[in-house]
């Protein structure tokens, strides 16, 4: 081979890579959203049910456990670590790693330029423990239903509920379309 058709061949081989490894980025970004909107609709369906059965004290016990457990089925089924994080949390388990804490705080700048919370989302293929992971995160907007319980004005058996489970409590004084926090997925690459 000479050096024009080893340059040829690098050039598409560098090509192909670089295709592949965009395909693989576009379907994780797709699969990753679509996790993140099933995840999302599943917990407003839960909520909005548990509001309407036994009120808001039973609405608790969704955010609290159904939320776990509806992120846990998707993180067993495909093996990725789903959650929601925020930099105002409630639970200090849905505090944000140092990354998380970086894409909160982009998604607040980019808030506060005008742009909208819904279908704000970044994603970046990171280096974790030595290991590549991609990771996603989508901010979840402040709805009406939300304000009930992380908004200004709490009912006061609301606030006790919480108070009594969650004492370090920072989730409260959200307004409407204010950035709640964000859904995050890491999920692990496979190198060969
Ligand atoms: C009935 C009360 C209630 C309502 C209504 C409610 N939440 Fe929550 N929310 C909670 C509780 C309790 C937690 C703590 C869950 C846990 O222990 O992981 C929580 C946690 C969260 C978290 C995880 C980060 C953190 O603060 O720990 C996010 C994000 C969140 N809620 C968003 C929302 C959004 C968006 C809505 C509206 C669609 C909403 N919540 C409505 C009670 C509520």
């Amino acid at each position: 081979m000479n050096l024009k058709q080893t340059a040829v061949l690098t050039a598409l081989l560098l090509c192909l890579g670089t295709t592949t490894a965009q395909a693989a980025g576009h379907w994780r970004r797709n699969t990753a959203r679509q996790a993140v909107k099933e995840l999302g609709s599943n917990l407003k369906k839960a909520l909005k049910q548990a509001m309407k059965e036994g009120g808001p004290a039973k609405a608790i016990a969704v955010c609290n456990e159904k939320a776990l457990l509806i992120a846990d089925k998707i993180s067993l089924e495909r093996g990725w670590r789903v959650g929601r994080t925020s930099l105002k949390y409630r639970n200090p388990a849905n505090a944000p790693d140092a990354w998380e804490r970086s894409v909160l705080l982009q998604f607040a700048k980019r808030r506060a330029i005008g742009e909208n919370p819904a279908g704000m989302e970044f994603s970046e293929v990171v280096k974790k423990n030595g290991r590549l992971a991609f990771r996603y995160m989508k901010a979840i907007p402040t709805a009406p239903i939300c304000l009930k319980c992380h908004g200004s004005h709490i009912a006061p058996a609301i606030e006790k509920e919480i108070r009594k489970l969650y004492p370090d409590d920072l989730a409260t004084g959200f307004k409407l379309n204010d950035i709640r926090g964000a859904f995050t997925i890491t999920e692990p690459i496979s190198t060969p």
